[in-house]
């Protein structure tokens, strides 16, 4: 099944439950939340008490996003903040084994992100450790940026592998998703949709969930 996850980076701060409680009438399974340290990449977001927040007020699946220096350092407080998924950065972890099985050992589950200039072969090992992969299509710290073009390539490769070793691993996509580009996305194989601008930068939150629900049906129906 194809999902979205919104990203809040691009909500309306002063506004976010009632755009969360939007996204729940549409039935979206996931939110994206995007946590920025300042050295990671260059810009600053959110942290703990935000998911803790988030986490009291929805029940939908919290899909936290560190782009954070020393990611293991923080899986514990993101963890029992309330986050379901951890993504973590396999350019910021020392030992990315290690990262990944501390985010298990809290319960949850456990994705490696990849910037756009890391080549998908540094994860092939990794890839039956995890739950899902995060491909970045744009430089990690900003909404709103034009999708890289190479990524749909990092894309097909992922799921070629993932497909010929047999293995459950999700392929998520973050960074420049929208109407234009999403079902060429979709057909490269991944299925679950980061969209922060597309989504809470629309004029109708719930018109723009619908649009993206009725393009990943088309293509469900087609596999
Ligand atoms: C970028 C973040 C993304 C961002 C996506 O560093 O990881 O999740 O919010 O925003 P759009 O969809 O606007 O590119
Ligand atoms: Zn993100």
């Amino acid at each position: 099944m194809i999902k979205l996850s919104p990203s809040i980076l691009a909500a309306d701060f002063s506004r976010l439950g009632e755009e969360i409680k939007s996204l729940e009438k549409e039935k979206v399974p996931y939110l994206h939340v995007d946590v920025m340290d300042g050295h990671f990449v260059p810009n600053i977001s959110v942290g703990t008490p935000v998911v803790e927040c988030i986490r009291k007020f929805t029940d939908m699946i919290l899909d936290v996003h560190l782009m954070i220096e020393n990611p293991e350092k923080f899986i514990g407080v993101f963890a029992e903040a309330g986050a379901d998924i951890i993504n973590v950065h396999f350019e910021a972890s020392e030992n990315i084994s290690n990262t990944i099985k501390l985010i298990k050992s809290y319960n949850k589950k456990a994705a490696v992100t990849l910037k756009p200039k890391t080549p998908f072969s540094c994860v092939k090992d990794i890839l039956p450790e995890i739950d899902m992969l995060l491909i970045m299509c744009v430089e990690p710290g900003f909404g709103g940026q034009e999708l890289i073009e190479s990524s749909y390539k990092k894309i097909k490769e992922a799921y070629n592998f993932i497909e010929s070793n047999q293995l459950k691993t999700d392929i998520e996509v973050d960074g420049g998703i929208n109407f234009e580009n999403i079902g060429k996305i979709i057909e490269c194989g991944a299925n679950v949709i980061v969209a922060g601008t597309s989504v809470f930068g629309a004029e109708n939150i719930s018109l723009a969930v619908e649009k993206f629900n009725c393009i990943f049906n088309e293509y469900e129906v087609k596999k």
